[in-house]
Order: C-alpha cells, then sequence, then structure tokens
C-alpha cells in the first residue's frame, strides 16, 4: 500500500523566495507610511476618574463589542507562531513577523488598559475568556500552505478594521476617546491589510493556480480567531445587531478583495483555475444571501447577559 503523504508546499515556498525583493519593497512602503504610536500616549494614567465618568455613557452592546475587539486581539502568540510557522524563520517574513507582531501587541495593550481604568467591565470574568481562547490555540486547517496563511490575512486584518472603525463610530457620542483609540487601531489593520493583500496578488500573478486554491480553501467559510472564546457565538450574535460586525460585512470584504485582485479579469489560466475562478467569483452573492437569511432569522439585539458585562444596579 502506498504511503498517504501531506500535499507537497515546496513550489509555493519557492515562489516565495523567488518573491522575497518584491516583499522587502512592501515592508519598507509599509515602514515609511505608518504612524508608530503607544498606548500611553493614547490613554494617560492620570485620567482615571474623568475616563471613568465618561465610560459609563457607553451603550452595553457597545462595552460587549469592545470585550470581543480585546478578546481578539490578545490572540496574538496565536498569529505570530502561525506566521512563523507558514512563511519560515529565516527570511524577510521573520522581519515582517516581528515589525506586525510588535503593532499589534500594542492594541491589546491599549485596549486593556481602557477595559481595566474605564470599570466598565467585571475584569476577571474578562480574563478568564482571554485564558481559555489562549489555552485553546487557534489551528486552522491550512495544511502548512503559506498561500493560504496570505488569503486569511487579507480577509482577517479588513475584519478587524472594520469591527474597530464600526466600534468607533458607536462610542463617538459618548466616548471620544474610545473613538480616537479605536480609530488608530484601525489606521493599522489598515495597513497591515494592504500589505497582505499586495502580497498575496503576487503570489497570484506567479503561481495563480496554488493561489486560486488557496484563495476558495479560505474565503467561502472564514474561521474567526475567537471563535473558540466561551460565549462566542452570543457575542458575534451582538456585535451583528449592533453593526459593528457581520456577514454582510464579510460579504463586501470578499467582493473588494476579490475585485482588488483582478480575479474575474485574470486570463491564460489552466481549466483548473479557470474553475475555482468562477466559484470564487459565483462568492459574494452566495455570502450575501446568507447574510439576508442570518439577519432575519435572528433577533434584532440578543440578550446581553455575559459575566464581564456587569449589571448596573437598578
Ligand atoms: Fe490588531
Ligand atoms: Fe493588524
Amino acid at each position: 500500500m502506498p504511503a498517504i503523504t501531506a500535499p507537497s508546499i515546496a513550489p509555493q515556498q519557492e515562489v516565495l523566495n523567488h518573491l522575497a525583493p518584491e516583499v522587502e519593497g512592501l515592508v519598507t512602503r509599509h515602514l515609511e507610511k505608518r504612524n508608530l504610536w503607544m498606548p500611553s500616549e493614547l490613554l494617560d494614567e492620570g485620567d482615571r476618574d474623568q475616563l471613568r465618568e465618561a465610560a459609563r455613557g457607553l451603550p452595553e452592546a457597545a462595552r460587549a463589542g469592545l470585550a470581543l475587539n480585546l478578546l481578539t486581539e490578545e490572540g496574538l502568540p496565536h498569529f505570530h507562531r502561525l506566521i512563523a510557522v507558514h512563511m519560515g524563520e529565516d527570511s524577510i517574513w521573520n522581519r515582517w513577523n516581528n515589525i506586525w507582531t510588535a503593532e499589534e501587541d500594542r492594541h491589546g495593550c491599549v485596549l486593556r488598559d481602557y477595559a481595566r481604568d474605564s470599570g466598565i467591565f467585571d475584569m476577571a470574568a474578562l480574563e478568564r475568556l482571554q485564558y481559555a481562547y489562549l489555552e485553546a490555540g487557534f489551528n486552522p486547517d491550512w495544511g502548512r500552505d503559506p498561500y493560504k496563511l496570505l488569503a486569511y490575512t487579507s480577509l482577517q486584518e479588513k475584519a478587524t478594521q472594520r469591527a474597530h472603525g464600526n466600534l468607533a463610530r458607536l462610542a463617538a457620542a459618548t466616548e471620544p476617546r474610545l473613538q480616537h483609540i479605536l480609530s488608530r487601531i484601525a489606521g493599522d489593520e489598515s495597513r497591515h491589510h494592504v500589505f497582505y493583500r499586495d502580497a498575496f496578488a503576487m503570489v497570484l500573478c506567479a503561481d495563480p493556480e496554488h493561489a486560486l486554491r488557496a484563495a476558495w480553501a479560505v474565503m467561502p467559510n472564514l474561521a474567526m480567531p475567537g471563535h473558540t472564546i466561551p460565549g462566542y457565538n452570543q457575542l458575534s450574535d451582538v456585535v451583528r445587531a449592533a453593526e459593528i460586525y457581520g456577514p454582510m460585512d464579510y460579504c463586501n470584504i470578499v467582493s473588494d478583495l476579490l475585485g482588488s485582485w483582478g480575479i474575474a479579469a485574470a486570463r491564460g489560466l489552466s481549466s483548473r483555475a479557470e474553475q475555482l475562478q468562477d466559484k470564487l467569483m459565483a462568492l459574494p452573492r452566495r455570502l450575501e444571501r446568507f447574510a439576508e437569511v442570518v439577519a432575519k432569522r435572528r433577533p434584532a439585539m440578543p440578550d446581553l447577559d455575559f459575566d464581564f458585562l456587569p449589571r448596573a444596579p437598578a
């Protein structure tokens, strides 16, 4: 009986090695455009009383959204590992992984400082969810294919940008400081998205069939990083109902990415790649129908009964 072996990803690694100078260019462009800030510049320790007063006005759905955004950011160790494992540790990708990790780490820091200083959460209950998420791990089934990591991060960075940006808008009326913090984070996510989006575009040009296969493996059902958090489904219903992030956002992200990657216009493909092209181009309509079904089926705003959200005294 022949031995069962995992599919070889050697061609993908070779393509990535070949693209190293272009990726170097993307890293340089990112460093030129970024605006490096530090958590303590956005949230001064001396402001605590004023902060507690302002945060009191935050709607409960915004607090739940903030908890989910914070928990998602705190999954950073999983993503640093995934990038190192999929992209290798002795290339330009190692440099990018360290830059990206240092930038991302500030997101969890500043949101956690805000969560603690504002006094709007039961911090031990929130920390228990964070602990459970980190202990559960995040192990998407990518078969070590680096293209799948690039397709995933292109989508995920945009999804987090939307979640932080929409939450910033929701917080604006009562808490301009939180709006400012979230807007700065959303700006970082946007630049990360552009980096991954353009890296995947290079891969699509160099190796279209493998790239389209990776896109098709990842795009129809994006595994959200926090899906192992206890109560995640209830939390995602809340953020959808509060228009922070939901299936329609995902549909728009997929549609925009297919457009920027020029998937519909790609020519000279193998017949297998053409089939994948057709499937991908039919995906936004499918995701739109799913978003419509979800919007009809679920209650407008689910119960906000979370251990980390202390109830105001009656
Ligand atoms: Fe982030
Ligand atoms: Fe990011």
